[in-house]
């Protein structure tokens, strides 16, 4: 019998590739949400669903039964991981758990203001197997924070400047994380998961005006601005330091390497933007709310 997995974070963007991939490949997989309403977005039928809450240590015990491997993320809006994230790490070597694969940010060993460098260090200091995902800026960022300004605006409203960044598709992160979770050979190990190409975010555009056949712009806001906009729709200044701080690091390069681990643990080149836009077409056909399940997420 294969063992059982728990997938942290399960209807978010990445979560959610992570345990597609898994059942694709006939994993056990247990999905942990927040609220049962959250449950509608883990994309399997008669998923095994548990409530967990990294604020609330009682959901632990029941999502922890029987698990061998963690699949663990760090919630973009938990900026105290001390307080939110080490009693679960805590919690996970106590009860014997074999491996966790922690959903961190490349070049985060040069990054210590970050959420992810302090969980690297507890993981490290926990005892417990881990392999660290390091990976790029999501493409999928376009169809969910910035979607809007794409969809109703016709511009890339993203303080990068005219840096190039290395965007990785969340479903790659997925099946990087599936052959990870479920083969020997990854633990004490950090892989940095990016795309095959750096692009500019002109360049993007230019993606996206060929694609969805119609003009689309990048107007190259400054980081007042872009924290300005993000703050008038609802994100907390936690959430808009930390992006701030990514798209700053971003304008001086820090995005544009290309690493090689993406191709070689899924023994295919990474999705292409040209894809994603392709596949994710729908997302910016203005007015679109109703199909912005995270359109206020990063
Ligand atoms: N965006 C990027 O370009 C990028 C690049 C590299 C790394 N990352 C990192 O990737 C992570 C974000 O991944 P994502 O895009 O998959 O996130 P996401 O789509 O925003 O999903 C977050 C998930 O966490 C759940 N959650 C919220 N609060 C929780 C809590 N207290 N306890 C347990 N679960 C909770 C959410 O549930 P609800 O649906 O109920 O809220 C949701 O399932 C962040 O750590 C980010 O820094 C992002």
């Amino acid at each position: 019998m294969d063992e059982l997995i728990l997938v942290t974070g399960a209807s978010g963007n990445v979560g959610c590739e992570v345990v597609k991939a898994l059942v694709a490949s006939g994993k056990r997989v247990r999905a942990g949400v927040v609220t049962m309403a959250d449950a509608q977005q883990v994309p399997i039928d008669n998923a095994d669903i548990t409530l967990f809450d990294f604020g609330d240590p009682q959901t632990y015990v029941a999502s922890f039964v029987g698990v061998k491997k963690l699949f663990l993320m760090r919630p973009p809006m938990i900026s105290d991981v001390k307080r939110y994230m080490k009693p679960a790490i805590t919690y996970a070597a106590a009860v014997g758990i074999e491996q966790i694969v922690f959903l961190s940010i490349v070049g985060v060993e040069n990054k210590p203001f970050i959420p992810h460098y302090k969980v690297e260090k507890y993981l490290e200091a926990s005892g417990v197997p881990y392999t660290f995902l390091r990976a790029g800026f999501f493409m999928q960022n376009l169809s969910t924070t910035h979607r809007v300004d794409i969809a109703h605006h016709n511009d890339i409203f993203v303080p990068a400047g005219s840096a190039r960044t290395a965007f990785i598709d969340v479903r790659d992160i997925g099946a990087v994380a599936a052959r990870v979770l479920t083969e020997r050979g990854h633990e004490y190990k950090a892989y940095a998961l990016t795309g095959s190409k750096a692009l500019t975010y002109d360049e993007v555009a230019e993606i996206f005006s060929d694609v969805l056949r119609r003009q689309i712009t990048y107007s190259r806001p400054s980081l007042l601005r872009f924290a300005w906009r993000m703050k008038q729709r609802g994100y907390s200044w936690g959430h808009i330091g930390v992006m701030s701080a990514l798209y700053l690091t971003t304008q001086f390069g820090a995005a544009e390497r290309v690493a090689a681990d993406t191709a070689v643990l899924l023994n295919r080149p990474p999705m292409t933007m040209h894809q994603y836009v392709q596949d994710y077409a729908p997302m910016w056909q203005a007015p679109n709310e109703a199909s912005s399940k995270r359109s206020t997420r990063v």
